[in-house]
């Protein structure tokens, strides 16, 4: 098997290489698709999408605000061979999570939290406040063996403002990484690479300590875990991981890896091989009816769309 991501196989990896570059730059309306009926994307609505996800491992979906719901996205994501969810603290009966700020009502997000909502509310984590989210992939404090190979994320109300999306293409960074050194490729995928530690509060342990590879091949695919938070994390102490981490840093502010930016308007969605992202902060409607509002939904499995 010729796999690119093999450091000996460097004629595999040009190949990869080329078919990779040949679809950049792109803007982020090449990763537009518009869908009729989000519960029954048409044949050729999946083939668009499967073209974008191909080359980008994202898309950028539109439909009538008035079709999103819980159900709908549930059909939508199985139609992208996605159905594994990822259990996490406060996703409904039907894995979807509502992404707003601040700890409102639980009618209103629809986060139940079993035992765990008793101790740690929304508020507690960044991403239910409207601060903003610095590069991360999603799950990277899972288990290794429970990553979250996929999410989709649907816009139901924006901010009044702010609240932008910044995504990168993993693959992309993986290929900047390794033309810069291949020894940087090596200390990410370490299995002590990145640990995040154990989510612990009034002794009881809400999430247990999670340590991993950065990169990791997966069914032939590239996986990647990582947060580039300063708090809350551990770098595996040696001088190729810490040149591997700075190195991953710097590639954030350089114009070759395509970062897309994106402020979802109501009726858009993202969907992704779980792609780096990050957040900006926002200001929000007083009204809670109005406050911004996002759907959320992860899996372990990846995209297939046939
Ligand atoms: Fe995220």
């Amino acid at each position: 098997m010729d796999d690119p991501f093999d450091l000996s196989r460097e004629a595999a990896y040009l190949a990869w290489r080329t078919r990779k570059l040949r679809a950049y730059p792109a803007e982020i309306t090449d990763l537009r698709v518009s869908i009729g009926r989000l519960d029954r994307p048409t044949q050729a609505e999946r083939s668009a999408l499967k073209t974008r996800i191909d080359s980008f491992n994202m898309a950028l979906v539109q439909v009538d605000p008035g079709e999103i719901n819980a159900e709908a996205l549930l059909s939508f994501t199985r139609a992208l061979g996605l159905r594994r969810t990822d259990a996490n603290l406060f996703a409904d009966a039907s894995a979807v999570s509502s992404i707003c700020a601040t700890a409102r009502t639980s009618d209103e997000t629809g986060r139940g939290g079993g035992d765990i909502g008793e101790t740690a509310t929304p508020g507690d984590f960044i991403p239910y406040t409207n601060k903003a989210l610095s590069w991360h992939t999603d799950g990277y404090y899972n288990a290794p063996d429970a990553q979250v190979g996929a999410w989709c994320l649907f816009c139901v109300r924006a901010a009044r403002d702010g609240g932008e999306n910044g995504l990168i293409d993993h693959e992309m960074l993986y290929l900047r990484l390794r033309d810069a050194s291949p020894q940087h490729i090596v200390a990410l995928s370490d299995p002590r690479a990145l640990g995040i530690p154990a989510h612990v509060r009034d002794g009881r342990t809400l999430r247990p300590e999670s340590i991993g590879p950065v990169f990791s091949v997966r069914g032939g695919c590239l996986h990647m875990r990582y947060s580039a938070r300063g708090r809350h994390v551990i770098w595996r102490d040696t001088a190729d991981t810490h040149a591997a981490r700075d190195a991953l840093h710097r590639l954030f502010s350089r114009p070759d890896v395509f970062t897309f930016r994106c402020t979802l308007r109501p009726g858009e969605g993202l969907v992704s091989n779980n792609v780096l992202h990050c957040r900006s902060g926002f200001e929000d409607e007083d009204d809670p009816a109005k406050a911004r509002l996002l759907y959320r939904l992860r899996f372990l499995d990846r995209i297939a769309i046939d």
